[in-house]
This record gives C-alpha cells, sequence and structure tokens, in this order.
C-alpha cells in the first residue's frame, strides 16, 4: 500500500493531526496513520495530493518512496525523475540532531544527478525529493508540483467571522465527502459555505440577522458558489433535516455578533434540537458550555487569549 508524508504546520497541532487522518480515512477507511511528532505518515490507496488539497494545515507532504537505513540513493530510487526535467533535494529535519543542510541538499543533488538526465532548479522544480529525518527513522520520498489550493473570495467581512482554516478543519474532521451538504444554522459571513464549495461539499445556510444573510450572499456570489442561505432562526433546522448530513457551525458568543437571545439561551436551545445521526462540529465559547456537559467524540480547545477560550465539538 502506497505511504505519503504530511508535514504539519505547529500551531493547532492536534486538531492538524486529526484531519490528515479523518481525510485519509474519509477515502479510504482501511487507512492507516502513523505520527511523528508534526509528521504523519499514511498508508493508504489515496493520493497525497487529494489529502493535501482537503487539508488546512499541511506544510509539505509526498510520497514516501521507502524507509532509509542510511543514506544510499541507487537507480531504482531515482526512478521518478525519470519524466522529469528540473528538480530539487530538500532535507526536512524533524530529529533532534543537527545538520549542515544545505550541504546535505547539495550532495544528495550531486548523487542523484549521477543518476538522472534531470537538471536542478530551486524555484518551482517538477520534483522535490524529500530526505526526513526523525528521532525514529528516516523516510525518503518525493512530491510534484502542485498547483495551488483555490481558495474562495471573501468580499464581505465581519469582525465575528471564523477563520478559515479552522473552519475547514471542522468540516475535514466530520469526514464530509464531496456531494455531500452541511448546514451552518449561524452562518455569518459563510465562510463555512465558502470553504464548503470550494472542497466540493455543498452547503445550506441560516442566519437570522438579515445584515449577515447579505453578506454570505454576495460572498457565494462573487465566487459563483450555489449554496442556499435563508434569513431564518437557527431552529427552522429541525424542519430541514433531511437536507444535509452534517452541521459545521460557529454559535454566537454575544459579542461583536447580534444574537437573537442570550447566547447561554441559544446553546441550550441549539443542543436540544434532535438531529440524529448528523455529524456535527460546534464551535463554541468554552465557559458557555460548563453547564451544558457536553458530550462528543471529542474536543478541542482553541486558546485565544485570557478571556476567551473556544472549545470544538465533535459529535
Ligand atoms: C459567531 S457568528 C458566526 C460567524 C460565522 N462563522 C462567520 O464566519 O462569519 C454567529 C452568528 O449567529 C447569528 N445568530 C445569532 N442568533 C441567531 C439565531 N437565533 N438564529 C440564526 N442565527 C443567529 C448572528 O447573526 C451571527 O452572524
Amino acid at each position: 500500500m502506497p505511504e505519503s508524508f504530511f508535514v504539519l504546520s505547529k500551531d493547532y497541532l492536534e486538531l492538524a493531526i486529526d484531519e490528515v487522518i479523518a481525510i485519509s480515512k474519509m477515502y479510504d477507511r482501511f487507512a492507516k496513520a502513523k505520527v511523528i511528532s508534526n509528521l504523519v505518515i499514511i498508508q493508504s490507496k489515496t493520493n497525497w495530493n487529494k489529502i493535501t488539497k482537503r487539508a488546512s494545515f499541511v506544510k509539505i507532504s509526498g510520497q514516501i518512496l521507502r524507509k532509509m537505513s542510511g543514506l544510499f540513493l541507487d537507480e531504482g530510487n531515482v526512478e521518478v525523475l525519470k519524466n522529469a526535467k528540473t528538480f530539487v533535494c530538500r532535507i526536512i529535519n524533524l530529529s533532534s540532531n543537527q545538520f549542515n543542510i544545505p550541504e546535505l541538499e547539495r550532495s544528495m543533488g550531486d548523487m542523484i544527478s549521477k543518476f538522472s538526465h534531470a537538471k536542478v532548479e530551486l524555484q518551482n522544480p517538477d520534483i522535490t525529493v524529500y530526505l526526513i529525518f526523525t528521532d525514529q527513522e528516516n523516510f525518503f520520498g518525493f512530491s510534484k508540483r502542485i498547483s495551488k489550493k483555490n481558495r474562495p473570495k471573501k468580499i464581505k467581512n465581519h469582525p465575528h467571522e471564523l477563520d478559515w482554516k479552522l473552519t475547514r478543519v471542522m468540516i475535514n474532521l466530520i469526514g464530509l465527502k464531496e456531494g455531500e451538504t452541511v448546514c451552518d444554522p449561524f452562518c455569518g459571513t459563510g465562510t463555512t459555505l465558502l470553504e464548503a464549495e470550494s472542497m466540493g461539499v455543498h452547503a445550506i445556510g441560516l442566519d437570522f440577522d438579515k445584515k449577515m444573510y447579505k453578506i454570505s450572499k454576495e460572498n457565494l456570489k462573487t465566487n459563483g458558489y450555489k449554496s442556499k442561505v435563508f434569513k431564518s432562526d437557527f431552529q427552522e433546522l429541525s424542519k430541514i433535516s433531511r437536507e444535509f448530513n452534517g452541521i459545521v457551525t460557529d454559535l454566537p458568543y454575544g459579542r461583536a455578533s447580534k444574537a437573537s437571545e442570550k447566547p447561554e439561551e441559544i446553546m441550550e436551545k441549539f443542543f436540544s434540537i434532535p438531529l440524529k445521526r448528523k455529524k456535527m462540529a460546534i464551535m463554541y465559547k468554552k465557559e458557555l458550555g460548563k453547564n451544558l456537559k457536553l458530550k462528543g467524540i471529542k474536543k478541542y480547545e482553541i486558546y485565544r487569549h485570557k478571556s476567551l477560550t473556544r472549545t470544538i465539538l465533535i459529535k
């Protein structure tokens, strides 16, 4: 089974690791994962590129050619360069050892040049060959040039809007596939709807505030997206529950955004809506969830500042 590697940013490491694993399992339920610090090795029939395109916190990724016992390269290992005109070598050092990285990259490049016709090109080469050092094992891998992620445009913003990466992570953590539908009952500026559509997931948004409803509509229109938005209270959810597979939302905190009633009351009402068999990723202010004793598959804590820690609850 092919193996891929993903080097993750350390900003929200637990979320980042779980996201890559969730995406891999969504496409191939037999996918296996191994985590070494911020490196995730996935054994799966899904191509690394497909996983990378959906993920939010992947910095570098590619396919593993083999685990290494030493620094030996031979003709077999440079087979990937067969049709490449240009390549570059990169060392990723996640181990506690110090290496002279530029020197190593240069000598690896020289070694590869002996077996391949491809020329070294530092910027934007056809193939990047990676040597990854960790304290446990070393890996030899490669990636091909990939097109940049297609990011949705947002022409209207609002201070309460959610960070696109966290929104995307939530969609991925509940494993919504392309063609399925997500609902955001507090859609605000439409971040969930935009991220979902950019990944091929359909979306439905609700917001009781006319201003937010309009902003969402405009943001969708700019991108030519077709998600439905309704100016409506979140309690309408139960009436449309057959139209979506999962919920991704960020509940009102009572700051910056308008709220129909106290945020605590909204939360209580929201969690009492019977929504069976729906996957859910719900973000809320940690403090507001204390009395509700909410249970789920997993909770993540996102620290913002002294008086704001948010929870992401996966149900
Ligand atoms: C924290 S903001 C969501 C921000 C959104 N994720 C974004 O990225 O723009 C909460 C939203 O809930 C909406 N809201 C408050 N009470 C509501 C209710 N009863 N029904 C539906 N939406 C409501 C507010 O208008 C606000 O847009």
